[in-house]
């Protein structure tokens, strides 16, 4: 039941960068993401149009967009909370946005400063601004495993929300185990949940490896036949509202797991080693992908 191909969604500029406490250039973030382009990465998440106060990390998100290496192989991407950051998005030319939302009521607060139902509303603007301008939108949905606040979150919650997403005109929904306490039986069982009213190819995993259990909730993501997968290079990231998370799943980590059974992704683990590499020469501490430190030790 393997999927024979599985799409990569790079979220390492972005998720992972968001929560690095000193602030990056805007050259040193350009060259990370020609990097990952470099490696084969087509849908590449490169900011988000968020407030700076609140996330001052992204505040520079418009001129990463204006000097992006484009090419019609890749999409990049962007996420937009609200009309304000969609209509920022816009005027950066985004390819494609997404918004995010929450299974967790206290999550929701604690991230975008407003309730589920207040989300959905905020994110009516964004999908008519979307239609207008012809752009694809992605819908996150945190908190799918558990939350900091409210601890294990019931499947059901998790499936309402992503409906409602969906129905609103999402393309796809990402499945965000927020703060990586996802284990696989647990992963199991929401999949199963979800799969029986959502086309198993509207949906993508995007985990968080605090606990490191990202690789086998994966595993059992792609048994079930998703074939999207959210990660970041290196293992980057974490996220701000969540103290608990660490940073998401790596992609040389994902990449060796899917080269290793003989399933298609497009990118070069090599170069996609050296675009890691680069950016952790700038940070002040190590990458958590054990992949890429076994192959930069060789
Ligand atoms: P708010 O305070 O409720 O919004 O924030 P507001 O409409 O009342 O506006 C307050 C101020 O923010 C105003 O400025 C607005 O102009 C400004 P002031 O008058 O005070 O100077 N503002 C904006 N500025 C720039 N861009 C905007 C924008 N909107 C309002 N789009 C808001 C609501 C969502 C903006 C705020 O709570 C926010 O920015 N939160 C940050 C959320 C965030 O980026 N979180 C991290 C990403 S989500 C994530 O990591 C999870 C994910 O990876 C999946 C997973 O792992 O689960 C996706
Ligand atoms: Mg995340």
């Amino acid at each position: 039941n393997l999927p024979a191909q599985v799409s990569i969604v790079e979220v390492g500029a972005r998720d992972g960068l968001q929560n690095e406490a000193s602030l990056i250039t805007t050259g040193t973030k350009l060259r990370f993401i020609e990097g990952l382009v470099r490696a084969g990465l087509t849908r590449i998440e490169a900011g988000s149009f968020v407030s700076p106060k609140w996330v001052p990390q992204m505040a520079d998100s418009a001129d990463i967009f204006a000097e992006l290496p484009r090419n019609a192989n890749c999409t990049f991407s962007a996420l937009t909370p609200n009309e304000k950051g969609m209509l920022a998005a816009i005027a950066a030319g985004v390819d494609e946005v997404a918004v995010f939302a929450s299974a967790s009521e206290s999550f929701s607060r604690r991230n975008i400063n407003c309730s589920i139902t207040e989300s959905l509303a905020r994110f009516e603007p964004v999908f008519a601004l979307a239609k207008s301008h012809n752009l694809k939108v992605r819908g996150y949905v945190s908190c799918v495993m558990g939350c900091p606040y409210e601890g294990p979150i019931a499947p059901e919650a998790v499936l309402k929300v992503s409906q409602q997403l969906l129905a609103m005109g999402c393309y796809e929904i990402s499945l965000g185990d927020t703060i990586g306490t996802g284990t696989p039986g647990q992963t199991l069982t929401l999949l199963n949940t979800l799969i029986t009213d959502i086309p198993v190819n509207q949906l993508a995993v995007h985990f968080h490896d605090t606990y490191g259990q990202a690789l086998a909730n994966i595993l059992v993501a792609l048994q079930q036949g998703i074939s999207v997968i959210d990660s970041a290079a290196g293992g980057l990231g974490g996220c701000p509202y969540a103290a608990s998370a660490s940073g998401n799943v790596a992609t040389e980590d994902v990449v060796y797991m899917l080269n290793g059974m003989g399933i298609t992704n497009g990118v070069n683990i090599d170069a996609l080693v050296a675009a890691s590499a680069m950016i952790f020469n700038e940070l002040d501490h190590g990458p958590a992908s054990r992949s890429m430190r076994a192959l930069l030790a060789k």
